[in-house]
């Protein structure tokens, strides 16, 4: 385990150690027990888009672990001028232990960790965002106890956080239905990945991809970067919208989670989301159980 460029880039082992070390961390802190294991590590931060979860899980993440993480937004960095990746990543690796990058092309990423020398970690791209779905996969074993059965089930735009929620349900044995818009599934190779390993279905109904599901899952329609798409977007979105219908078809008990930030009356009406909001903001704290553990796992000596 040398970098998270993608989900992909751990194995089934590697993901289960990763949520093991995560529930540890978090029954530690909440019983007052410091874990200092980064102690001295600097971990740099790029972010070329917004993050209220992931830049403060990450900041505050390494400063529980004894170390120290540096913002580094694209406004300031040489890189928002034009500076190369290659340049950019051996620069960092003599400052750094560790980068954690935001931004919108995978290859970005992948180049960072290709010319650098220290651990690169995916902190969202327009592909993936593995970060989120470790703290999904650890909020779904911590409420249903494990992974065995479930069927997990993504409402919406085929995005980011689709490509990553389907490499989790692979990696862990979940089953995995997805409902969006013609046009706006997921990436093809993924979706291959699916059906060769798990059973996978895609619909273009809501209601019928949640039926059975154990835990449902929505996004936003516009993600970050296709802001002049919103209003084409909300119209050809409308019916992909997790509400009490699409609940009713789901399981007794089935779980909602939302990677956030939630646009209410869009993708998830306030009723369904204030109804699981114990889940989607414990997703949001085991962002930073999960963070800590993925560093430590990268960074530790
Ligand atoms: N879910 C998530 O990554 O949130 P931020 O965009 O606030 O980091
Ligand atoms: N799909 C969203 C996820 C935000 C955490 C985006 O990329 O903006």
């Amino acid at each position: 385990m040398k970098h998270l460029l993608k989900l992909n880039d751990f194995t089934r082992e590697e993901i289960l150690s990763v949520l093991n070390l995560a529930d540890q961390l978090k029954f530690e802190r909440k019983n007052g027990v410091a874990n200092e294991c980064l102690k001295g590590k600097k971990l740099g931060m790029i972010f070329q888009k917004s993050s209220t979860r992931t830049r403060v899980s990450f900041e505050v993440g390494m400063y529980e672990l004894g170390g120290y993480a540096l913002f580094l937004s694209n406004r300031d960095l040489q890189i928002g001028r034009g500076e190369p990746v290659e340049d950019t990543a051996r620069v960092l690796s003599r400052y750094l232990d560790g980068i954690m990058i935001r931004t919108f092309e995978q290859k970005e990423v992948e180049d960072l960790a290709k010319y650098g020398t220290i651990p690169v970690i995916n902190g969202l791209t327009d592909y993936c965002h593995p970060c989120q779905v470790l703290a999904d996969l650890m909020t779904i074993r911590e409420r249903k106890g494990s992974f065995k059965g479930l069927k997990l089930c993504f409402i919406g735009d085929g995005n980011n956080m689709a490509n990553s929620l389907m490499v989790g349900a692979v990696k862990t044995g979940m089953n995995f239905s997805i409902a969006c818009p013609e046009g706006y599934e997921p990436d093809k190779e993924l979706m291959n990945l699916c059906k060769e390993n798990i059973g996978f279905t895609l619909c273009r109904s809501a209601e019928e991809a949640a039926r059975n599901a154990d835990v449902v899952y929505t996004d936003v329609w516009a993600s970050m970067g296709q802001e002049e798409e919103r209003e084409k977007r909300m119209k050809i979105f409308k019916s992909y919208q997790v509400n009490e219908k699409v609940m009713k078809a789901a399981n007794k008990g089935a779980m909602v989670l939302h990677c956030l930030p939630a646009h209410r009356g869009e993708e998830i009406t306030a009723d369904v989301f204030e109804a699981h909001a114990d889940e989607i903001f414990d997703e949001a704290e085991n962002r930073l159980h999960a963070q800590k553990a993925v560093m430590c796992k990268l960074m530790r000596d």
